[in-house]
């Protein structure tokens, strides 16, 4: 007979090897990590607190209940720990258990976390890695996907939710990471769809790879379901930690200010040229975010999907700001479907955890076109109306109801300047002087008369509808300060149950 004690301890060193050490190798020979080593590599040393070690299963179908079937912890390691000192809740599932599969007991054990994270003000990160519903269960791990649907649909805008997929992800497995604000991916091990590809065969008669149908590349540059992806998952990891510094605990939690050894009024004298003097003539909006930003550190979000907005994370001063720009490099910047929809998630995240939104504005307009509208351009560009933003640099065109969308005073903007090569204006000079001046002479006199008019700082300016005209190089000096003044912003707004954003 055993004691309890030594009961306890073969538990435990159970948990510790999962599915045993064929299984632990054939994962590691796929290039993955097991979920415990993936926990140890996020969290700080020897920060981990685990939860649940003697959870087993509770199927007694298909000879589930026979000893050699139960594996101590079922096939998910949770707990909480810390990543540089601040805390969060963790799940990572094993897929050496069952393929990581979800049963009963193991959405029992996310969802455990998931209530504590939200009880304390805490993030929750998933690392995921599993063959779906496990099969043997049937309707109760089903009834387990939906217990963590609601608590994500919950905890959203309580407390951050990242997911980092890192192994299959697959049929309704898929929605719990979709409503998570960000979706991250290691390249070449992680797949994520509704249907894999045999089913997609029988139905819809396509041949389709996993990688083609549910792979990094698809998901970060064609379908923009994740938002990033990694090299391999020491590579995701590392970066996930980088990641989390950004971010608030909770909605009640102020974003972490770190120690800046960028000086907050450093000047940065090659925006005063990084503007062409052609209007039509491209350049990097990146470059003059790097430039503003502490340290050049810029951590993009979908960098591979509607590249002609650019969003992210930066610091200013060492408090975290979300980036929103026009990218002049891709399409002349132009808001379409696609970047709409990223703005808008993005400036919402920062929206719902008070994380203020510095806006870069050079865009021309809408795309125009049959594809746009029949597309639902105006429902999808009115979800960037929902941003609201504190602090907004004009650089060079804003034109149109794009002029509207990107932060403007009217909605309520908290700082808007204006560089001196900005234009704001209903739309180009040609364009304007066409409808205006429809079919008479002298065509060149007055697009040069529209220009004179509209095509600088000063229609915007003498409004107040932006607050100053300023030096490119001195954006950072004056930001770095707005921020300062903005951060004891207070706001509210009328009461509601939510609103009806256009989906
Ligand atoms: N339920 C129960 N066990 C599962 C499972 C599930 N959903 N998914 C995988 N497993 C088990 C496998 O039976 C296998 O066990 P075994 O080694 O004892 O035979 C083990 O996990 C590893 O899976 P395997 O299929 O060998 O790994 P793979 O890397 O070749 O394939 C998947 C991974 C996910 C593509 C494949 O397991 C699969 O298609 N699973 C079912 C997916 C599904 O339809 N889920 C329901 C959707 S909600």
């Amino acid at each position: 007979h055993l004691s309890v004690q030594e009961r306890i301890d073969r538990k435990r060193n159970a948990a510790l090897i999962g599915g045993g050490q064929k299984r632990i190798d054939a994962q590691h020979k796929r290039g993955k990590l097991t979920a415990r080593e993936r926990v140890e590599l996020l969290l700080d040393k020897d920060s981990f607190v685990e939860y649940d070690m003697f959870v087993e299963h509770r199927c007694s179908d298909f000879g589930m209940e026979e000893d050699h079937n139960k594996f101590a912890g079922d096939s998910v390691v949770t707990g909480q720990g810390r990543i540089n000192g601040r805390l969060v809740y963790v799940f990572s599932q094993d897929f050496t258990v069952f393929g990581g599969s979800l049963s009963g007991a193991h959405a029992q054990k996310i969802c455990k976390i998931m209530d504590q994270a939200m009880m304390v003000g805490a993030p929750v990160i998933g690392l995921n890695d599993s063959g779906g519903a496990r099969t043997q269960e049937g309707v109760e791990s089903l009834a387990g996907y939906a217990d963590i649907f609601l608590r994500n649909v919950m905890a959203s805008g309580v407390v951050p939710q990242i997911s980092l997929i890192m192994g299959p992800c697959a049929g309704g497995a898929v929605y719990s990471p979709a409503l998570t604000d960000f979706t991250f991916m290691v390249k070449d091990t992680s797949y994520l769809f509704i249907t894999g590809p045999d089913v997609v065969k029988s139905v819809t008669n396509e041949d389709v790879t996993q990688e083609e149908l549910g792979g990094a590349k698809t998901h970060t540059a064609v379908s923009g379901v994740a938002h990033r992806a990694f090299e391999n998952d020491i590579d995701a990891l590392l970066n996930l930690r980088n990641f989390f510094n950004f971010l608030p605990l909770s909605n009640q939690d102020p974003a972490p200010v770190t120690e800046c050894h960028d000086p907050s009024d450093r000047l940065v004298p090659g925006l005063d040229t990084i503007v062409p003097f052609e209007t039509t003539k491209a350049y990097d909006m990146l470059d003059i975010i790097q430039g503003i930003v502490d340290e050049r550190e810029f951590f993009e979000i979908m960098p591979n999907y509607a590249k002609n907005i650019v969003v992210g994370f930066a610091r200013m001063n060492g408090r975290t700001v979300g980036i929103v720009g026009n990218q002049p490099k891709v399409a002349s910047g132009c808001l379409d479907i696609n970047s709409s929809v990223k703005g808008a998630r993005f400036v919402r995240f920062c929206g719902a955890f008070n994380i203020p939104i510095l806006t870069f504005v050079d865009v021309p307009g809408f795309l125009p076109g049959t594809s746009q509208e029949y597309g639902g351009i105006i429902r999808h560009g009115a979800k960037l109306l929902f941003a609201f933003a504190e602090a907004t640099i004009i650089t060079r065109k804003a034109y149109g109801g794009a002029y509207d969308v990107m932060s403007s005073k009217h909605l309520r903007g908290d700082v808007n300047y204006a560089w001196p090569s900005a234009e704001v204006a209903v739309m180009g000079a040609k364009g304007a002087v066409q409808i205006i001046f429809r079919g008479k002479s002298n065509q060149a006199e007055q697009e040069a008369e529209y220009v004179e008019k509209f095509a600088n700082p000063f229609p915007a300016a003498v409004r107040g509808f932006v607050d100053d005209i300023i030096v490119p190089s001195t954006t950072r000096k004056r930001i770095c300060r707005d921020l300062e003044v903005l951060a004891s912003k207070k706001q509210t707004n009328p009461w509601k149950k939510y609103a009806n954003i256009p989906l």
